[in-house]
């Protein structure tokens, strides 16, 4: 008999009330007469089997759970339909990736990666981020004035003493004034986009553990910047733009004012729906569609 092609939206208990698309999200289906719930991805009374798609939000927390959120992934593949899929989650989740997109000619913010046990160099001339492979909301990252070499390394230290591999890129002024620009696809058009305030304030050293405020407004991207941020999704190995469900290019301008990519989030990231009116409905609309080309029996 047939089943009918149910949703799961996947978050996580702590990150709920943080989620701002969710619940909205959730309405949009309902109102579509989609069958949906809410799940914390790590709720060992969920059945995943029982769905006919999965498609991860706010699961925020998997930061500090990497490999288990990486084999709840594998699981839920193998019983049922997840999106983004799994080959583009495992890849995502570590900002690795950005060494990936830069080998594929895509202009992205010049990145060094040091791993437990490596050495620590950071450029003495420039401001420089220092910010672990694994992250999210900017936790652990922070930005190093050109004085603050040695808390730029000391912070680096504390990730790699922790067993955390690291990212160091020179921090990239121009989104003190211009902010990032997130372009927003779903199923590899463009949906929407908008602007993010900059986050890092200079010299104030580790936070740790904080999700950051983030300032947001409507933004629509340029010519330049959608070539950048179409090219990055072509560049995204083990799955081509239309197969993404959902994927958010965040762009800051270069020396020269010109996009780079800082973050290709194919993960969870926020979408901000209630700055792009339609964008919420859209995005149903795909959720619902690959809900029904997933559905087999
Ligand atoms: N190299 C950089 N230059 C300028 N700003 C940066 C840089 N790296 C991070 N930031 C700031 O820190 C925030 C978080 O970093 P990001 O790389 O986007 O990781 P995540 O959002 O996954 O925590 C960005 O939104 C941006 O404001
Ligand atoms: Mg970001």
């Amino acid at each position: 008999m047939a089943r009918s092609p149910s949703v799961a939206l996947v978050t996580a208990s702590s990150c709920r009330n943080l989620d701002e698309d969710l619940a909205p999200l959730e309405a949009a289906l309902l109102g579509r007469g989609v069958d949906v719930a809410v799940v914390d991805w790590d709720d060992p009374a969920a059945s995943w089997s029982g769905y006919g798609l999965v498609v991860v939000r706010s699961t925020w927390d998997y930061v500090d759970r990497l490999e288990e959120f990486l084999s709840w992934v594998d699981h839920v593949d193998s019983v049922t339909r997840i999106a983004n899929p799994a080959a583009v989650l495992r890849w995502n989740t570590d900002k690795r990736y950005l060494l990936d997109l830069a080998a594929a000619g895509v202009p992205t913010i010049p990145t060094t990666v040091v791993d437990p046990g490596g050495e620590v160099r950071c450029p003495s001339t420039n401001e420089v981020v220092v910010k672990p492979v694994v992250s999210a909301g900017a936790r652990d990252t922070e930005r190093y004035a050109s004085g603050q070499r040695s808390e730029a390394e000391a912070h680096a230290h504390r990730l790699l003493d922790a067993g955390r591999s690291v990212l160091i890129q020179p921090y990239f002024e121009g989104v003190d004034e211009a902010g990032e620009t997130a372009v927003m696809f779903v199923a590899g058009e463009l949906s929407h986009g908008f602007r993010k305030g900059p986050i890092l304030r200079p010299g104030t050293g580790f936070v740790g553990g904080l999700y950051r405020e983030e300032d947001i407004g409507p933004r629509r991207p340029s010519g330049p910047e959608m070539e950048v941020a179409r090219g990055a999704l072509a560049a995204v190995p083990a799955a081509g733009p239309r197969d993404l469900l959902y994927a958010r290019a965040d762009l800051v301008p270069g020396p020269g004012g010109e996009p780079v990519v800082l973050e290709l989030e194919l993960t969870e990231p926020s979408l901000f729906h209630a700055h792009a009116p339609g964008s919420l409905d859209r995005f149903a609309a795909a959720i619902e569609r690959f809900a029904a080309a997933g559905h087999s029996s």
